[in-house]
Formats: C-alpha cells, structure tokens, sequence
C-alpha cells in the first residue's frame, strides 16, 4: 500500500524540551549522553533497538527502526526544560538518586550546562511541592506567551531546526473536561480571564501546539487531551499524543491481560498495589493528586477485556489500585498484583506477579521514543492526535467516542504498520496464505 507521504529531511539539531526536570527527564538526558558517549547502551527503546520486518517472511528484510524511517540522529538532541527549582540536570539527577554517582559524574559538565527555565506553576494543581524558580504574575495567556517566548529563544540560542516538547512534570490535580475545554475560543477566553480549569500543563501545551510544536503528554494531567487543543494541533500542523507513560504495573498488566483473555480465562478479581519513595510517589500521595492516577490506571482493564461483550468471564472484575508512598524505597518501585482468574468449569486459580522495577529507567526510553516519533510525525505532515504511538501510554488519547487501543501487541502492529505506511511498504497482515498457496502449485 503506497502512501504519498513525503517525509522532510530529520538532519540538523533537534531541541527537546522537557516541562519538569525530575527524575525521568534526568534519567532520560544522562541516558542520551552517556549513549553518544558509548558509555551505554539505549534499552527499552524501539526506535534505537528495534527491527522492522518488511515484506514476506521469506524475504529476510528486518532493517533498524531508525535505519528504516528518517530519525534525528542522538548526536543532533539538545535538551532543555523548565523546572520549579533551579538545579542543573546534574543536581536533579544526584537528587533524583535512580543513576550511579559515578556515571554522573563521567558526563558532569554537559550536565551543569542544561539549567531549567522558570516555571509556569501554581501549588494549587501540586499539593506536596513549593518551588521558588516561578515565573510570577500576569493571567495564564501571558504565561503561555512566556513560554511561547522561551521555547524561541531556545531555538535561536542553540540553533535547533525543530523542537518537540514532553511534559516530564508532576501529576497535577484531577480536573474534569468542562466548557472552557471545549474549543479554541473558550479555551482562550479561558487563559485570558484564569480559568481555574486550565492547569499549568495545559498552559505548556498550548503553547507548544500554537507553535506548532509536536506535544506529548508522560503525566495523566489532561493537557492536551482536551477538543480545544486537538482542534488547534489541527490549525496548526502540530502532532500531538497522551496520556501517561505506560511502564511498570500497567506495562505488565497491558502484557498479561490481554493473554488471559485471548485464552478466555475468567477474572473475578484484580488487586495492585506499589511502593515508590520518589518525588512522584510523594505527590501522589495527596489524594487530589493520586485521583488523576486513579483513573489512568484503572480504565485499562475495562477496554482490553470488554465485559459487556464477555459478561460470564468478567462482568464481576473487581478491580483495585493502589500507590503508596514508602520513603526507604525511593525509585526503586515494587508493584504487586494478585489476580484471581478461573478456568474450565469455573475453577478457581492465582497469579501474584512481584515486579521490582525502576521507573524512571523504564520511563527514559519512552520519553526518548515518543520525541524522535513526533518529530519524525510532523516531518511527514501529521497532525492532531497520533494515536500509533498508544504503545508507549497508559491511557491513550483517542478521537472522542473511539475505543483507545491498550493491548500492548496490538498497539505495536499499529505503530509498526504506520513506519510502513509512511515509507510506502507493503501491511503486514500476518495472513500469510500465500506462502501454502505458492506451496500447493
Ligand atoms: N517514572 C515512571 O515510570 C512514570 C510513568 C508514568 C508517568 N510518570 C509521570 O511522569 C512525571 C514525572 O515523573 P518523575 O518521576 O520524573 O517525577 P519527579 O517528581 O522526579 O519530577 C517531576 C518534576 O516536575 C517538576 N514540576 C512540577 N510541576 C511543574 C511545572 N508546572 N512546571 C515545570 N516543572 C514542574 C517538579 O519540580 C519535578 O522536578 C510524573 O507526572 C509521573 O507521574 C512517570
């Protein structure tokens, strides 16, 4: 299936731009720097490790993502952000305590280069954190034009041909879609009177996507998964994905699900639970705050395993999720899930799954893959939402009214069908009738 879709050149420097330069988004910066250093090896990234098959089986054609599709080069990033305090990336990443001293200190004075910009922050969207490095006063429009004015001088500074932005932030306060959501104007409106309902992430989201300014979104905060700033990335050429990155307990839960229910075994009940002992994790220990998460979290179950559609094998799912905030662990989170399924004639049986992960080394990756994919995405005039990069986010954002895909291996056929789309290479169905067809001749 050949698309017309012609791809612009992804040479020059690229700027990533990170709102909250905590732990994932340090992770994230040392991660690239030591890679171009060759002191590491980029793991947990599809787009720096993985294959590609093209054509038949038979063919033997399984190219490198990035030999495949035109990717910016690592060596072309430059990073920069905005944070709520003023340490350098190498202050951030020895507070953040998830990297080895001494890697950090190997790549210490490219680290000290990258300083955050001035926050666009107000406590009440972050219950737990105060921070003094705050851009003051003005409405919420006048914030997002300081940004839009930050992000230019970025650019011009550091002589970047194109920009992405992630948000790398804190989760915010839950908040429901409302009016002032609902389209440009409102949302406007909205910024120029400081609309209660316009949170700080959407502030940066706005301002990237009036920039034309690909956006993803690594916190569950809404951001831009609202219909003002879906109608704006149209206006404006600018792709646009969220929500949430999907790693530890949710990754694993993305991976078993669906492989009890395409055996259709029955669940009756799914228990989780975490330590973490993280910035994140104290944040998410303020109940307005953990609430976001919540829902994040939760709506994962529900889609992949489609109860109406299957009432005897999980009409009853209790489902349950908990994050506790536990200091001694710090990023090294354990996620427990004990799941009750039953089988042939209703017989019950367990799975406990013990996962010790570290967040922020899971996260990195995916801050990194979803950059280079945006980037590459308005390279090829996409715009809107991308809903092929679903595969690296716990609670997709969709068109309104169609089903987010959360199968993990179904969202990977999607993204991996879109780099052929995009090349003019041929779908893969994985039918695969030809090769008996071509047997029996
Ligand atoms: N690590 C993971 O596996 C994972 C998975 C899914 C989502 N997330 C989300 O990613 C985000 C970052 O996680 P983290 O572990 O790096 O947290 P962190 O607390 O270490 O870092 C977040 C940073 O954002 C800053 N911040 C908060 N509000 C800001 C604002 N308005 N502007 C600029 N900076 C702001 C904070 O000061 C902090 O430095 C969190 O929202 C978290 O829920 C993380």
């Amino acid at each position: 299936m050949a698309s017309n879709i012609q791809i612009e050149s992804g040479k020059g420097k690229l700027g990533i731009l990170t709102p909250g330069m905590g732990a994932v988004a340090t992770t994230f910066i040392a991660g690239v720097i030591s890679i171009r250093r060759g002191l590491s090896k980029p793991v947990g990234s599809l787009t720096q490790m993985g294959t590609i098959r093209l054509g038949k089986r038979t063919d033997n054609r399984n190219p490198m993502v990035k030999d495949f599709v035109p990717l910016a080069d690592l060596n072309n990033i430059v990073f920069g952000g905005w944070d709520i305090f003023p340490d350098s990336a190498y202050e951030a990443a020895i507070n953040a305590q998830v990297l080895d001293k001494d890697l950090l200190n190997a790549i210490k004075e490219e680290l000290q280069g990258i300083k955050p910009m001035k926050a666009v922050f107000d406590k009440h969207y972050v219950k737990k954190l105060d921070g003094s490095h705050v851009k003051q006063g003005g409405t919420k429009m006048k914030l997002a034009e300081a940004i839009i004015q930050d992000i230019e001088d970025f650019k011009k500074k550091n002589g970047c041909d194109r920009v992405v932005m992630v948000w790398c932030g804190s989760t915010e306060i839950y908040i429901k879609e409302s009016d002032v959501h609902s389209s440009i104007d409102n949302l406007e409106e909205g910024l120029r009177n400081n609309n209660e309902d316009i949170a700080p992430s959407m502030i940066y989201a706005y301002a990237a996507i009036k920039s034309g300014i690909p956006y993803a979104n690594g916190a569950p905060n809404l951001s831009c998964d609202v219909p003002a700033l879906v109608e704006l990335a149209k206006q404006t050429g600018t792709p646009i994905a969220g929500k949430d990155f999907k790693t530890g307990q949710t990754l694993m839960k993305t991976i078993v699900a669906p492989g009890l229910k395409a055996r259709y075994l029955g669940i009756d009940g799914w228990f989780s639970t975490n330590i973490l002992g993280n910035r994140d994790g104290e944040v998410l220990d303020d109940p307005e705050n953990f609430k976001t998460k919540e829902v994040s979290k939760l709506g994962v179950l529900e889609h992949i395993l489609e109860p109406s559609k299957h009432p005897d094998l999980y009409k009853d799912l209790y489902h349950k999720v908990r994050i506790n905030y536990y200091p001694p662990r710090g990023d090294n989170k354990e996620g427990w899930d004990n799941i009750d399924i039953f089988g042939w004639m209703g017989y019950k049986m367990q799975i406990k799954v013990d996962f010790l992960c570290k967040d922020s080394i899971l996260a990195a990756p995916l801050v990194l893959d979803l950059a280079l994919f945006l980037d590459l995405a308005k390279r090829a005039q996409m715009k809107g939402i991308q809903e092929w990069l679903s595969f690296y986010l716990k609670s997709p954002q969709t068109l309104p009214g169609l089903a987010p895909m959360h199968d993990l291996f179904d969202q990977l056929r999607k993204l991996e069908n879109t780099l052929r789309y995009m090349m003019g290479e041929e779908l893969i169905t994985n039918l695969g009738q030809d090769y008996y067809e071509e047997d029996s001749e």
